[in-house]
């Protein structure tokens, strides 16, 4: 299969959706890579790297979308690589729930959409999710700090105290993999930590690796509210996966936080978890209401491309080169995971999260 990797176009994302070690792999079982000239150097990897892995260097975005039966990227497409979109396989994250005009363009092509972030094992998990989250979440805390300095708009407190100063009361909505992630730096820089889900499984997990350290609180509106008016930082980290995110915190829970307080919601791609949120980019990632510092970076792990690259790479490889070797179907057919990241195919929406949030019609896709 002639597979293609463009640079990401989205605003400072530096993150490349395959390493040149990901090249070599696809070389090796024969299939041709198109990797656009510079598509790696926001994460310090050069084209000399991929063409010695056996890659082909095209110089711009529309070379590579013509040349290749199947893109393969980080962010889903935007304004400028609408035009490019034909009939290809798109490897990506979509996020579509959120996002009613790209789902509109998709249909209105043969592409086919398999987004990372639907992509399913047995037991629930998304692994092409969780490194991502785990990078997000380490990295919201870090944020969160940045926040919280006066120079942000914040209350100027440092997470960890001092001797004979309190630390900060950091409350995590969502324990999956961002929120417990985010749980762990929080109590590894000091923090005081309360995290809060709907699944008491989840909630025992971090009670019980924390060692009761963590403050597990099942998630309800009047706790949500009991914990958000004490913190001095809340982390967004739910997920309803593939729809839009609940909205746990209302403007009128915001408007009563303590002044200098801020809230990171991880949740942003998923539309965000608060009703005060909107997203922001890396360059401007704050804005305040009612004096809530608000950071809202819909893609945080390109903050740290390098490190995401490789993560996120670790995790696409494997899929990526099960659909080139066997091709949608073939590849579908054999794993159901893979099968539910199917989100649009031959103009229809294939996955019922995404037909819901249009109130559009929903295709089954049926290999059997
Ligand atoms: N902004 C970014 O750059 C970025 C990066 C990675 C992931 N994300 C997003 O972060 C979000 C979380 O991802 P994840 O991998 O941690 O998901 P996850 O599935 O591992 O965890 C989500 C958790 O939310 C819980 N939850 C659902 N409804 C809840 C409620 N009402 N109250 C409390 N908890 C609730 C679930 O039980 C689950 O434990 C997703 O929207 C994901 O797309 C954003």
């Amino acid at each position: 299969m002639k597979v293609g990797v463009p640079t990401e176009i989205k605003a400072e994302e530096n993150r490349v959706a395959l390493t040149p070690a990901g090249a070599a792999a696809f070389m090796g079982h024969g299939h041709d890579i198109f990797v656009q000239k510079g598509a790696g150097l926001g994460s310090g990897l050069n084209d000399e790297e991929y063409g010695a892995a056996g890659a082909k260097i095209l110089p711009n975005k529309e070379a590579v979308w013509a040349e290749s039966e199947m893109i393969i990227k980080v962010k889903e497409p935007i304004g400028p690589e609408f035009d490019l979109m034909d009939d290809q396989i798109l490897f990506t994250y979509l996020h579509l729930a959120a996002d009613e005009e790209l789902t509109k363009k998709l249909l209105a092509t043969n592409i086919i959409g398999i987004a990372y972030e639907t992509i399913q094992l047995a037991d629930n998990s998304l692994p092409l999710l969780a490194p991502m989250s785990e990078v997000a979440g380490r990295l919201s805390i870090q944020m969160g700090a940045r926040c919280l300095e006066a120079i942000s708009g914040g209350r100027g407190i440092l997470i960890s105290g001092v001797s004979g100063v309190p630390p900060a009361k950091v409350v995590i909505l969502g324990a999956g993999i961002s929120g417990s992630n985010a749980c762990f730096v929080a109590v590894g820089m000091g923090a005081r930590v309360s995290i809060l889900d709907i699944n008491p499984a989840k909630l025992k997990y971090i009670h019980d690796v924390s060692g009761g350290h963590v403050v597990t609180v099942m998630s309800n509106r009047a706790n949500i509210e009991e914990e958000v008016l004490s913190a001095d930082l809340v982390i967004g980290s739910v997920l309803i996966p593939g729809a839009k995110a609940p909205k746990l915190i209302t403007k009128e829970i915001i408007s009563k936080m303590k002044k200098g307080s801020a809230v990171v919601d991880i949740a942003v791609d998923q539309g965000g978890c608060m009703e005060t949120i909107k997203p922001t980019t890396h360059s401007e990632p704050i804005y305040i209401v009612d004096g809530v510092v608000h950071y809202a970076v819909a893609n945080m792990p390109g903050a740290v491309p390098r490190t995401s690259t490789f993560a996120l790479t670790n995790a696409t490889l494997s899929y990526a080169l099960d659909i080139a070797n066997k091709g949608v179907e073939g590849a579908v057919s054999d794993d159901k995971a893979l099968l539910k990241g199917v989100n649009v195919m031959n103009g229809k929406i294939t996955y019922s999260a995404v037909a819901d949030a249009f109130d559009m019609d929903y295709v089954e896709l049926d290999f059997s």
